[in-house]
């Protein structure tokens, strides 16, 4: 709710002493917003709606901030705020750096988990989402003044390390001269080899003891994977602009000296017990117990995720840990969460929260695949955006359609649509943007000073705008809170579908005087409002396109 509607909503309840639910109203005709408060109220005490709406209104006091009330229909209540009480705030915006966006009088430690891909496997379009979705919560919170600390939970660790080692060996492979594809397909390889060759499964097996006790000759090798692995994920960030860097890893082998540690603290507080060889966390709720080491001795996924959390709210002071990963793995850190709280790694006064998030699917629902019928890779939907348009385009295409439906549900990797420059698209927003550039550039060149301050909003399509943009700071507040980044993408649109009719509607640079000034500046604000909300979503807004 913006500031405007809070007011408004705060003064008409001390009236009603109900929350008057403010809407939106349907026309301009209408005024801003409409309750039906008297409604509600006459149903209650069993009197006439109108007779209850028009009672309200005679008590309301509103007429420093908006035009008198109006009793319409049945007994909705019209509410219309002054064109001055628009204009001030909407101006408030061009003298403000922060555009509305205020710090947090409240700074967390926010640890966010996101990207993680997997070691010598190409990164895929899960991790997309992730990576994308990640950047975006971080620059969101980072801009309210929380300290974010991103983790890229690589997976570095684990079983098949031994075989891709055991392959290089058994191949007689420089792994100095592997790029990432190639180890890919050794990987394929290594796997194919352990179903039909006992002797080398064996060897494969014995592979990942000997890098679990820490063999020269075997973690050199694990360690060339990890660094051409590295540096193809840098390349992937590089190319989408994302801020994840080296200090960021924090991959699962680096949690490897801390599970030992893990294990003892859950055996000593009760909370782990063996069950047929195996220790294991039973907690109500599941209908299977954590495993936290098996019975050969090996630690899996969901302990290394134990250590984490304890490291991240021991070492690093986290006050909150988000992690952005796929929905398919809901279960999993349902469990974790249970598990950590249980074992006292999660204290109260500590959140942790999966923001769990959907597949992308290929026409018709079905698997996204390559045109040449292979699993579709991370560069390949680059490539595909890339070859429809120009890189920042291409990517804002990608990033906006992966930020603006809800995180839950799966979508539709349709380029086309996607880089269209109408209808809910990225590249529709970056239009606007320019468009607001194009804009103020004519009036620079024609010499008109650039105003400061909006005076003059009789028009509709102005007072539409001017509604909208002083609402950027508590939507970007409400992604903090809920995770949702699509809040921001349709609040986004809404400015740039009501900056078209506005600049249909009202011609700036043919009017004259306060008029002019007064346009100017709501394109100037304008024209702020989707930077910086394009900014924290991650998408480039350029001058002109
Ligand atoms: N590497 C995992 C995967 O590709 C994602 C890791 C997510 N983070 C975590 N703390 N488990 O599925």
């Amino acid at each position: 709710m913006s500031s405007l509607q809070q007011t408004l909503s705060a003064r008409i309840q001390a009236v009603t002493g109900i929350d008057p639910e403010l809407r939106p109203a349907t026309k301009p005709q209408f005024g801003h917003f409409q309750s039906n408060v008297a409604l509600r109220l006459a149903k209650q005490e069993g009197k006439p709606p109108r007779e209850v709406a028009s009672a309200i209104i005679d008590r309301l006091e509103l007429a420093d901030i908006a035009e008198p009330p109006e009793l319409a229909g049945p007994g909705f209540i019209n509410l219309r705020l002054k064109a001055e009480t628009l204009a001030s705030a909407a101006s408030e915006q061009l003298v403000d750096d922060r555009v509305g966006v205020a710090q947090t009088d409240d700074p967390k430690v926010v640890v966010i988990d996101y990207s993680a891909p997997n070691v010598a496997k190409q990164m895929h379009v899960g991790h997309l989402r992730s990576t994308i979705i990640g950047d975006s919560l971080n620059r969101v919170l980072t801009v309210l003044g929380h300290t974010v600390i991103p983790q890229n939970h690589i997976g570095d660790w684990g079983t098949q390390f031994g075989l891709l080692v055991e392959e290089i060996l058994a191949e007689g492979i420089d792994p100095m001269a592997l790029d990432l594809v190639s180890a890919e397909d050794l990987y394929r390889r290594a796997s194919e080899r352990f179903k039909t060759d006992e002797e080398f499964a064996r060897l494969a097996r014995k592979r990942v003891v000997l890098l679990q006790s820490g063999d020269e000759k075997t973690l050199a090798i694990w360690r060339q994977l990890i660094e051409i692995s590295k540096a193809a994920f840098n390349a992937v960030y590089a190319r989408l602009g994302v801020r994840l860097n080296d200090d960021h890893l924090a991959g699962e082998s680096s949690y490897n000296d801390d599970l030992a540690k893990v294990v003892q603290e859950l055996e000593n507080n009760g909370t782990a017990v063996i069950d047929q060889g195996a220790l294991c966390v039973f907690v109500e709720g599941f209908n299977a117990p954590m495993i936290i080491r098996k019975s050969d001795g090996g630690y899996g996924y969901s302990t290394t995720d134990l250590a984490a959390i304890r490291h991240r709210v021991q070492d690093l002071h986290a006050d909150r840990i988000i992690y952005v990963v796929g929905a398919e793995q809901s279960f999993h850190f349902d469990q974790v969460f249970a598990v950590a709280t249980k074992a006292g790694f999660l204290p109260p006064g500590v959140s942790a929260e999966h923001v769990r998030y959907g597949l992308v699917l290929g026409e018709g629902g079905k698997r996204l695949r390559t045109r040449e019928g292979g699993t579709m890779k991370l560069v390949d939907l680059l490539d595909a955006a890339e070859e429809k348009a120009a890189p920042a385009v291409a990517l804002a295409a990608i990033k906006y359609a992966d930020l603006s439906s809800g995180l839950n549900k799966d979508y539709v990797f349709d380029i086309d649509r996607m880089v269209a420059t109408t209808g809910n698209t990225g590249p529709y927003l970056q239009y606007a943007h320019a468009r607001t550039h194009q804009v103020l550039r004519k009036a620079e060149a024609e010499g008109i000073a650039l105003p400061e301050k909006i005076t003059v909003l009789d028009e509709p399509a102005e007072q539409a705008l001017a509604l909208l943009l002083p609402r950027l700071g508590e939507v970007v507040e409400e992604v903090a809170q809920t995770l949702q980044p699509h809040r921001l993408c349709g609040y986004l649109h809404d400015v740039a579908v009501a900056y078209s009719t506005f600049y249909e509607q009202c011609p700036v640079l043919r009017s004259e005087g306060d008029v002019r000034a007064s346009r100017l500046a709501l394109c100037l604000a304008t024209q702020r409002v989707l930077a910086t909300g394009l900014d924290l979503l991650g998408i480039q807004a350029p001058d002109r396109m």
